[in-house]
């Protein structure tokens, strides 16, 4: 039983609550993130549902007229030119006029969220909150498939790295550094004035470098940030001209999971997704299909305007396995790498690279270390796919790395240690939701 580890965590998000929402962590992250706060509802949507929906209300105060929910809502806290400047989201008619926001989306788990918590109500409770989230639901889905499905083959493309939520992941940065590099990011680099800027760097001063992303690569990811600034978050400049943009593997795998649960609501509620968008989301399983790479054996994102995969193996490539979509057989295939030890298969799993890459780096942020929120979803795809067994491996495995550590932002793979910043929200929130199922 894991009643004091429960406890433990709920203590943790009572910390990082700052009034209807919650903050990941103290100090490097005082706003309110689009994917963290929707591990965190699934988390208290177990004791206290009530808060559980109004931090997914607190999400939806950041909705653009578009549909689009940015990654981040900003809380007046922290340093003002480091975040809401940057971003300066007003110079898009559509962002709110009483909120600051980013001006790019995270990964969609918002109607996971919203049925996570629906499944712990009343009958007709659910059904209220359903009414009461689906006009936010219903935009949010549509936007992803009127504005970010260029190719209207029902993969949706994503124009940041953050975008993806595994900031610093290698096949991103590897298409960062080709697509470009900027003159003034070699220069730093050439003249080693990056030591210089870490200094200036808020989270190395917060965290050890060797467990954040590099500064040449925090500063590829700002310059991005000015170029869509630029163009004022419109999608439609911004695809003309930038070659920039991928057609993510687990992004779009969340959004399918989500298209579901979307069409569970709209039964629930006796609501109907217009036919455009029911189009797009038809059509998107056999294009995640077309995601697999027959000569590598396994999924990769693809460089939107060439369609070429970009073979750098991350655990986004395991990710198809939440979809639900895919066949049985690939399913398999993916449950193989996992199990693998020279590949996912490490002692406190699952690292965010195999081992057997080059990137591959234990404390590195997203090169290397084990989250808890992609063991999640992991876990809820192999038991969705009956593999039962591997399911509750990698819970009791999650949580004994949890308890051991603390609630950590992520772990060591090889020795389970903890690193980045703690507590941090979604650690918590999610051991909840696993020793729950653990003690069922
Ligand atoms: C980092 C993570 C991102 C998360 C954010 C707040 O940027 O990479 O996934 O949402 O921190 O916790």
């Amino acid at each position: 039983m894991h009643n004091e580890l429960i406890q433990k965590a709920i203590e943790v998000l009572k910390y990082n609550d700052v009034g209807g929402w919650t903050r990941p962590a103290p100090g490097l992250y005082p706003h309110q993130w689009l994917w963290d706060s929707c591990f965190v509802a699934i988390g208290m949507s177990h004791y206290n549902p009530k808060r559980a929906q109004q931090e997914i209300m607190s999400l939806f105060k950041g909705q653009w007229e578009n549909g689009m929910i940015p990654h981040m809502i900003f809380s007046g806290d922290g340093e003002k030119h480091l975040s809401p400047n940057l971003w300066d989201s007003k110079v898009s008619p559509l962002s709110p006029r009483k909120l600051e926001t980013s001006g790019i989306t995270q990964p969609p788990l918002l109607t996971q969220a919203v049925v996570s918590i629906g499944q712990k109500l009343s009958s007709h409770e659910r059904r209220n909150w359903y009414k009461k989230t689906w006009p936010h639901l219903l935009a949010y889905h549509q936007w992803f498939y009127a504005e970010r499905s260029p190719h209207a083959e029902g993969l949706v493309v994503l124009i940041h790295p953050w975008e993806t939520g595994l900031d610093n992941t290698p096949p991103w940065m590897q298409a960062m550094r080709q697509h470009q590099r900027p003159l003034w990011i070699k220069a730093i680099e050439a003249i080693r004035a990056d030591k210089l800027i870490e200094k200036l760097r808020k989270d190395t001063r917060q965290v050890p470098p060797d467990e954040r992303m590099s500064t040449a690569e925090s500063l590829m990811l700002v310059n991005i940030v000015r170029r869509l600034r630029r163009k004022h978050y419109d999608i439609d400049k911004i695809l003309l001209r930038s070659h920039f943009a991928i057609e993510d593997v687990m992004f779009n795998s969340l959004l399918i999971r989500g298209n579901q649960l979307l069409t569970e609501i709209a039964k629930d509620i006796r609501k109907t997704i217009p036919k455009e968008t029911l189009n797009y989301m038809n059509l998107a399983p056999k294009s995640l299909e077309n995601l697999w790479d027959q000569q590598d054996e396994q999924y990769y994102s693809r460089t939107f305007v060439t369609q070429k995969p970009i073979r750098e193996p991350s655990i986004a490539s395991l990710m198809p396995l939440y979809s639900g979509v895919i066949t049985k057989k690939r399913a398999s295939q993916l449950v193989s790498a996992l199990k693998n030890t020279k590949e996912y298969g490490t002692n406190f799993p699952v690292p965010s690279v195999p081992l057997s890459s080059e990137h591959f780096s234990q404390r590195r942020y997203w090169q290397g270390p084990s989250w808890v929120n992609t063991n999640w979803l992991i876990i809820d795809g192999l038991e969705r796919y009956g593999f039962k067994r591997e399911a509750a491996q990698l819970r009791n495995r999650t949580l004994n790395m949890v308890d051991k550590s603390g609630f950590f932002e992520y772990f060591s793979p090889i020795d389970g240690y903890g690193a980045g910043i703690s507590p941090f929200s979604w650690t918590a929130a999610l051991t909840i939701d696993l020793a729950k199922t653990a003690d069922e």
